[in-house]
């Protein structure tokens, strides 16, 4: 069976093959876009084979409320041509093309160099002259390079998370609950890091800012995610379940790694839980979120002495221990074993290379406050 899809002059009537199933979104009005694009993502699951060019073709062509064929006739391509590029079946096309498109939809210098950053190739500078912005989304914070212990943790973390790519029936998620300061985001920014390889088409993450936070609803972390996927802001829906609905189809079917830090509750992380298998949410919260669906569980303690001097050592300096292990302990034990406070314990030695580490034992006994930067030498 085939179908008519009515252009908005009536001058352009095309008779879509009906294994394509393509709906008409040309007439499609920019507020109606997420839906229609995600029946269209709905419609093409298993069909899929689109690239982010094709993606953003779309995007942008839909923006303008431009079919096909009006953008067909605007470029002097033909319908065919765009088509195969919208569904990934031509990947690359040439500068030419690339400029024609731009030309044809208006495109702000912005947008223009998103449409041709997202030739693959175009950031290796294979095409002379084209946008040297990377179209990879690799969001993730960087991972401290002293990174200490954890090791259990860091293994059971990273081998759930692995698992998106071994075909689950559903979403991997993981979750890391701990007081403040006891190293929730530091442990999944460097298990994320470890675990990238494992999700190629992309790094999304989101500071949520803990109980306190003023802003970052879910909203605006989607919206945020959405422009990361190359949605153009005047084709961000409105609405949270759309908004959400968009960014589903957009992961559907890819392997994309999802970090949210510091959320102050599941309800916060339920819209941005990917609906399709093969991507990984890793999430950190001060409670544990148990009612999150089917997350795994990994709750922080305090670091033991040893693993608490060794950090200290590595912060404050090589070789700065030493013989003097017991006034390195005995800092740790002072600051209970929380890695925020030996982190500044760590500071103030490395801040003072000729004091011994007794020195700041005994002063951390004694409960005299380290004098602020800048003020008078100690004698
Ligand atoms: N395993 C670790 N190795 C090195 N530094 C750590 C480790 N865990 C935490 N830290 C340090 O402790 C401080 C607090 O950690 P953070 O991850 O911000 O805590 P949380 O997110 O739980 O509030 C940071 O300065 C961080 O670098
Ligand atoms: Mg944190």
């Amino acid at each position: 069976m085939s179908r008519r899809c009515p252009s908005r002059s009536g001058a352009h009537r095309v008779r879509l093959r009906s294994d394509l199933r393509q709906p008409c979104l040309h007439a499609t009005r920019i507020a109606e876009y997420p839906r229609a694009v995600h029946a269209h993502r709905m419609h093409n699951q298993g069909l899929s084979n689109e690239t982010l060019f094709g993606r953003l073709l779309r995007a942008f062509r839909e923006a303008a409320s431009l079919s096909q064929e009006e953008l067909a006739e605007r470029s002097q391509l033909s319908w065919r041509a765009i088509t195969a590029l919208e569904r990934g079946e031509r990947r690359r096309p040439r500068p030419r093309t690339v400029r024609m498109l731009a030309n044809a939809l208006n495109l702000p210098d912005q947008d223009r160099d998103r449409l041709f950053a997202s030739v693959p190739g175009a950031e290796a500078g294979q095409h002379g002259g084209w946008s040297t912005l990377a179209p990879v989304v690799a969001q993730l914070p960087a991972a401290v390079v002293d990174f200490t212990c954890r090791g259990a943790e860091v293994d059971q973390l990273a081998s759930r998370l692995r698992l998106a790519a071994a075909g689950p029936s559903a979403t991997i998620v993981a979750a890391i609950s701990g007081k403040p300061g006891i190293g929730k985001s530091t442990l999944a920014v460097h298990v994320a890091h470890l675990v990238r390889p494992d999700f190629p088409d992309g790094q999304l993450y989101a500071d949520l800012g803990g109980p306190d936070a003023l802003v970052e609803s879910p909203a605006d972390v989607l919206a945020g995610f959405l422009r990361a996927l190359g949605v153009p802001p005047s084709a961000i829906p409105v609405a949270v379940p759309e908004r959400a609905a968009l960014y589903r189809s957009l992961l559907a079917g890819r392997r994309w790694l999802v970090l949210i830090d510091d959320a102050r509750g599941e309800e916060q992380v339920r819209d941005l839980v990917p609906g399709a298998a093969g991507c990984a949410v890793l999430v950190t919260s001060r409670r544990r979120l148990t009612a999150l669906a089917g997350a795994d569980q990994c709750h922080l303690g305090d670091l033991d002495v040893d693993c608490g001097a060794r950090l200290l050592g590595r912060i404050a300096g090589d070789g700065r221990i030493g013989s003097e292990r017991w006034a390195a302990e005995a800092i740790v034990t002072r600051c209970g074993g929380l890695p925020l406070a030996i982190r500044v314990a760590g500071a103030v030695l490395r801040r003072k290379p000729h004091w011994p580490v007794a020195r700041l034992a005994g002063r951390e006994a004694a409960g005299t406050p380290e004098p602020a930067p800048g003020s008078a030498p100690d004698s």
